[in-house]
């Protein structure tokens, strides 16, 4: 296994491998300050949260959600809004030899899940996907050990993904599609939890935790920790996302851009570290399938809007998107436009 770097008590210097050349590091301008994303209660009444959350979603691409969204006629099952109590991060400090899974899907790793050919990301991450819905009495495809992580996983992916499905159901009653567009194989893939941890860094200012990236899926909901680190582009500067207890941060990943044919972006995101506290997230994907055959859905496509992106397979995409060439610009969509441009 490689070096985890939360195993170090304390890291008395940053390691040079970590060390970005400043160029790649640009900081949040000085003035921009924590700014607030959007915080969108879901438990207010169906129309005003169809249209926050579109509003949010061409403004920013980002937005926070609390509250319990209420349920449609014909609807899941409820689900908890916000962020379920059940979930403390799971197996903190016990080490690999007690975390079974099964096959490649668990994975403990560190720094490296976006591959520069050079500088490390400050991060140790988690991984655990599953297929869903995973239904039956055969046991789930979560890890058994350490004790009680099932559990906890199990429980808390239900309501994430419930609430994830909800946010996608009301986007589509707000972009007029119909509300099960985006259910089905869209969303139907393997749900995948990333537990980031980001121990406390030497040096913030010359490494990061996260490069800018866009997430590659339909859509993330992440539990952020109350230790600041997000960072969202937007207008040309990086703000600082303010967490707010208790609310999910819900961002579109790249298959939502390329179905609304770019109406509604998938918006680029970074994290930096901090010197005097670990901060740990849990981000929950809500994936295609890997056959799933994406492209922009006739609704955004007329004469004068041609498609913008083309049609792939999720699994196609993911091929091609797992070469990271972001440097650290701040280049809101180029990348997905130059994923597609490559085939
Ligand atoms: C991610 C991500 C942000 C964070 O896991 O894709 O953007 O604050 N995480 O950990
Ligand atoms: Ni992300």
């Amino acid at each position: 296994m490689e070096k985890m770097l939360h195993a170090a008590p304390v890291h008395a210097t940053l390691p040079e491998c970590f060390i970005f050349p400043a160029d790649k590091l640009p900081q949040a301008k000085a003035t921009s300050g924590a700014v607030s994303l959007p915080i969108i209660d879901l438990s207010l009444c169906r129309d005003e949260v169809r249209r926050a959350i579109l509003d949010a979603g061409k403004e920013i691409g980002f937005f926070q959600a609390c509250g319990e969204p209420r349920r449609v006629p014909g609807g899941d099952a409820g689900h908890g809004g916000g962020v379920p109590g059940v979930l403390r991060a799971p197996g903190g400090g016990q080490g690999r030899a007690l975390l079974r899974g099964r096959g490649k899907t668990t994975r403990i790793y560190s720094s490296t899940m976006f591959d520069t050919g050079a500088e490390k990301y400050w991060r140790d991450c988690l991984r655990l996907a599953c297929s869903f819905p995973d239904v039956g009495d055969s046991p789930s495809g979560w890890p058994d050990k350490p004790q009680r992580l099932r559990e906890v996983v199990e429980r808390f992916t239900v309501q994430t993904r419930g609430l994830g499905m909800e946010v996608l159901r009301l986007l589509c009653e707000g972009l007029g599609l119909r509300p099960d567009y985006l259910e089905g194989d869209i969303s139907g893939g393997d749900v995948v939890l990333h537990v980031n941890h980001y121990p406390p860094c030497p040096d913030p200012t010359a490494t990061l935790g996260l490069p800018p990236h866009c997430d590659r899926n339909l859509l993330t909901l992440l539990l952020p920790s109350m230790v600041r680190g997000l960072e969202v582009a937007y207008q040309g500067d990086w703000i600082k996302v303010d967490p707010v207890p208790g609310a999910f941060v819900v961002n579109f990943g790249c298959q939502l851009e390329v179905v609304t044919n770019g109406v509604l972006k998938s918006i680029e995101h970074r994290v930096m570290t901090n010197l005097g506290v670990a901060r740990t997230t849990v981000a929950t994907f809500i994936m295609p399938t890997t056959d799933c055959l994406i492209g922009p859905a006739a609704e955004f496509l007329s004469d004068d809007n041609p498609p913008a992106y083309r049609t792939m397979t999720f699994g196609e995409f993911k091929r091609i998107y797992s070469v990271v060439k972001l440097g650290s610009s701040l280049n809101l969509t180029t990348n997905l436009k130059d994923v597609q441009k490559e085939l």
